[in-house]
């Protein structure tokens, strides 16, 4: 894994964007706020392949032997995101399409389709162009595959992809019998007697899709995107030089990040716009509304992928289309402030994305950093600012980001919930509540992805797990949690738990099937909730009635509806652990009130005291405690620090109360 040794500033380039005698000062501009890397090349296939088989690198070698006399790092892009209009209107079948055959016309991007065999053709070919004539570069210091993979869309259908989905489920089934069972087609006559048969999701009225075919089809696009992404790496790393880096940008559905970090990447990038939690709908005014506060979320899934990830793309501006999306500009000290919220929650490399905004094209209104009149301004400004905050807060560059829990997901159950409505309410309704909870209670926790090779030590380092509603269990991953358990961990598991198979079907077991033993519970009644009839604010969405099993205690009882008083959370103890079961879905006061139970709540109590509005977060190295604390308000806030810290933005001692301007950010040391 690469990790970047001190914070580092970056801009989104577009050389090709530009007239030449612009880039010498753009470059010397960058340098002077302290952005050292630019990111270039991402879209350039026309320009670098003008003709199939011709290359020309005439423009990338000049900006490269530039930026390597400025003293301007680089990082290249692949430029597969966006196949020339040539490589289309020839190979056509690199097209990606609708769900009804229709191919995707060129135009946009990412446009294309994994699986095609041309397009894998001409993609190494251009990649490897690249990465001969420039992996060498001194200039250069990693390289980026693609752009956003799976962004835009992440459903497939060309021919190529229906004969690569034949391939995959052959691979998995081995027989047809075998897939038949798997997927359940008995139901409505759709049994399949010919590989040939099976297609990608085509279009099919209500969208009533065969569950079990949806699953395998997100696995099948996220290995898609996995093996085309190592298609590219393994290129890269015979070229580029060793200390140099391979990433790509994300973060998108249909996808194992997981995986494709650890068959394709050396390090991974996120590309930040907490614009998109904002947008012109939202009250920004209101402040325990978490608004771009939330944006967190996706950083926090970005640390899960890499502990010391680095963002590629940081808002800088108003975001929009000419023809979609419409995004307020961020506000003075905003664009500070979430190039923060990234720093804090553990990027150690921070590109604007992007340096000065597009005056034609369809992104022309999603702004960069310079405006269209290339002026010095607001933002630019503040870009500086912010690298100065960077130099003066280095030594928590690489601290780890502490935890008072892990949020337990896996990709089973997330492609599961593209399948399955019910699953989908329930799951996201939990993990926002659980994510505010967290927020204004100031508890701070990591995401682990679960799979089959988890090990027993991934779960360990952290007392208490929440796994909320892990419909798609089996035996091993259970037995992983009951281990953990006994050893002295606290479980959290809310309804719908231990449902399904691995194959999403349904098996004719009590609930919470595989989970009973470590849950001590069975479910005996089950139903969505009624808002008009049934709503109780303390337990939304979905109730699973809970029996309690001999030496189970029973917490809390239902208060609503014909099974009022029967038991709606229970705690079992086992081994030298515990588990405690929610029948329902999470709200952030019942998610507060475990957090209370397990002890958990609030880890930084003894060394300050913050209102809800005030975003906290906790980084360690070396014996050194490091607490961010961050504005998102338009008003100033007041905190109190319990323990002489250093502030290190300001370079100044201080303890007890202090105040926080409106998007302020403070980085205290603690003695
Ligand atoms: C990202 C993309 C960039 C740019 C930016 C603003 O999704 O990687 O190329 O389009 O959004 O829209």
């Amino acid at each position: 894994m690469y990790a970047w040794k001190n914070y580092e500033m970056g801009t989104c380039y577009y050389p090709e964007h530009w007239p030449r005698e612009l880039w010498e000062s753009d470059l010397e501009r960058m340098l002077a706020v302290g952005i050292h890397t630019v990111r270039v090349a991402e879209f350039a296939w026309a320009l670098l392949e003008p003709e199939e088989g011709r290359f020309d690198f005439a423009l990338f070698d000049d900006f490269l032997a530039l930026c390597a006399e400025k003293g301007m790092q680089v990082i290249l892009g692949t430029p597969t995101a966006t196949p020339p209009v040539w490589l289309t209107e020839k190979y056509p079948e690199a097209l990606n399409a609708l769900t009804d055959g229709t191919l995707l016309r060129h135009g946009a991007r990412r446009h294309y389709n994994y699986n095609s065999p041309v397009y894998q053709r001409l993609c190494s070919r251009i990649v490897e162009q690249m990465a001969a004539r420039w992996g060498q570069h001194p200039a250069v210091v990693g390289w980026q595959i693609d752009n956003e993979l799976n962004c835009e869309t992440d459903e497939f259908h060309s021919e190529a992809d229906n004969a690569a989905f034949r391939r995959f489920l052959r691979e998995k089934y081995g027989t047809l019998d075998a897939l038949n069972v798997a997927w359940g087609t008995v139901v409505w006559s759709q049994i399949v007697t010919a590989w040939e048969q099976i297609y990608t999701p085509r279009p099919v009225l209500n969208g009533g899709y065969n569950p079990g075919m949806l699953l395998d089809y997100s696995r099948f696009v996220s290995e898609s995107c996995v093996r085309f992404a190592a298609m590219q790496a393994e290129i890269l790393r015979q070229h580029k030089k060793p200390g140099d880096f391979i990433t790509t940008n994300g973060l998108f559905g249909n996808l194992d990040n997981q995986k494709l970090m650890r068959e394709a990447l050396d390090v991974y990038t996120y590309d930040s716009y907490p614009d998109f939690a904002l947008g012109l709908d939202r009250d920004p005014k209101h402040s325990t509304d978490l608004n771009d506060r939330k944006w967190t979320r996706n950083l926090i899934e970005s640390r899960a992928v890499c502990p010391h990830f680095g963002i590629m793309e940081q808002q800088s501006g108003a975001g929009g289309w000419a023809n979609r999306m419409e995004m307020p500009a961020p506000r003075p000290g905003q664009l500070k402030l979430w190039a923060m919220q990234s720093v804090s929650q553990g990027a150690d490399f921070v590109s604007f994305f992007r340096w000065r905004t597009a005056p034609f094209g369809t992104e022309i209104y999603w702004h960069g950093i310079l405006d269209y009149d290339n002026r010095d301004n607001r933002k630019l400004r503040e870009v500086r600012d912010f690298g100065e905050a960077l130099r003066k807060i280095a030594p928590v560059c690489g601290a780890e980001n502490v935890a008072a829990f892990a949020l337990v997901k896996d990709c089973d159950n997330e492609f599961d919930c593209r399948a399955d409505r019910w699953h989908a309410r329930i799951a996201s309704h939990s993990e926002k509540e659980i994510f505010a909870a967290a927020e204004l209670s100031h508890t701070p926790y990591d995401v682990l992805y679960l799979n089959d090779e988890t090990s027993f030590d991934a779960l360990r380092k952290y007392p208490a797990l929440f796994y909320p509603h892990p419909m798609l269990m089996n035996e091993q991953r259970a037995d992983l949690l009951k281990a953990y358990v006994e050893q002295g961990g606290a479980l959290v598991l809310g309804c719908r738990a231990g449902l399904k198979d691995m194959h999403g079907r349904f098996p004719m077991l009590v609930q919470p099937g595989p989970l009973r033993e470590v849950t001590g519970t069975e479910v005996s009644d089950f139903s969505f909730v009624s808002p008009a009839e049934d709503a109780d604010p303390d337990y939304p969405v979905f109730h699973d009635v809970l029996n309690a099993l001999e030496g189970t205690e029973v917490l809390e009882r239902y208060r609503t509806s014909y099974y009022a008083g029967e038991p709606v959370l229970t705690e079992k103890h086992l081994g030298k652990g515990r588990c405690l079961h929610l029948g329902s879905a999470f709200s952030r006061d019942t998610a507060r009130r475990l957090f209370r139970r397990l002890g958990i709540e609030e880890p930084f109590a003894r060394w300050i005291s913050a209102p809800e509005e005030l975003q906290l977060v906790l980084r360690e190295k070396d014996g050194r405690r490091f607490l961010f604390a961050l504005n998102y308000t338009q008003e100033t806030q007041t905190l109190t620090l319990r323990v002489p810290a250093r502030e290190l933005c300001a370079g100044a001692d201080c303890s007890g109360v202090q105040a926080l301007p409106a998007f302020g950010v403070a980085v205290y040391q603690l003695n």
